[in-house]
């Protein structure tokens, strides 16, 4: 079977790998580069850090398997001494951006929801931010798109945070991940964010596909790496 199993690692500054039968070798799009993860405590500066973790699958907890590499990463963070608050966007009361602009892109929002009661307060003191979702038409969940939309009325005060992105697929296929790669990376761009960490499982259709692949383990050391 000619079915490739892809991760990526972006070590600040989007690295890739591709995990192939007989190794490591680096392949995303047009980004190719060598494999590796920050060294231990760069990216916190060795403080301890409070992180946010957004999931956003609508599947029960225990058969997601954008959640199983969300928690394997919580596990590392947790084992690193940082502490950790997990949002799960597809099952709290969200709503998506009005675009009415009473924020004025600097709060409060005109929804008194849980993105606004539970997740704000958490994400304007965080230090780093996780994305998670799994790959729908090639790009983020609904779930997290209104969350994201959402950081409109604190724009400015979610500048310069740390960023994760954790996402699965059924796909193996090279450019799988291409365009939920390239908002992301424009996400980060524009907010200012410094990109930590990467890991795009391909091939990740189920639970058993994600618990046998190499993806779970790559989150953990991310979260551990911090
Ligand atoms: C609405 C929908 C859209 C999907 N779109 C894609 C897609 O574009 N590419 C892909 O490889 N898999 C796609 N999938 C499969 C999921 O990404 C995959 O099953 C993933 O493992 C689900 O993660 P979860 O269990 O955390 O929800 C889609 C699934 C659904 C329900």
């Amino acid at each position: 079977m000619n079915r490739r199993e892809f991760l990526k690692i972006g070590g600040m500054g989007a690295m890739t790998l591709l995990l192939s039968g007989c190794g490591l070798a680096a392949v995303s799009g047009d980004r190719k580069s060598e494999a590796k993860l920050p060294a231990k405590g760069e990216v916190s500066g060795g403080k301890k850090m409070k992180i946010v973790v957004i999931t956003s699958s609508p599947h029960p907890k225990n058969e997601s398997t954008s959640i199983y590499l969300a928690d394997r990463f919580t596990e590392g963070a947790k084992s690193a001494g940082h502490e950790v608050f997990t949002f799960d966007a597809a099952n709290e009361e969200t709503h998506p951006c009005r675009g009415c602009d009473k924020c004025g892109m600097d709060g409060p929002c005109i929804y008194q929801d849980a993105i606004e009661t539970k997740l704000m307060p958490k994400m304007l003191e965080a230090d780093m931010l996780v994305l998670t979702t799994p790959l729908y038409y090639y790009g983020m969940s609904a779930q997290l798109k209104i969350v994201v939309d959402r950081f409109y009325s604190r724009t400015g005060k979610l500048n310069g945070k740390k960023s994760v992105l954790i996402a699965t697929a059924y796909n193996s296929a090279d450019w799988t991940f291409q365009a939920l790669a390239a908002h992301y990376d424009t996400l980060v761009r524009y907010m200012n964010w410094t990109d930590a960490g990467q890991v795009l499982g391909v091939g990740c259709g189920s639970r058993s596909l994600v618990e046998r692949s190499e993806f779970g383990e790559m989150a953990r050391k991310i979260g551990t790496s911090l």
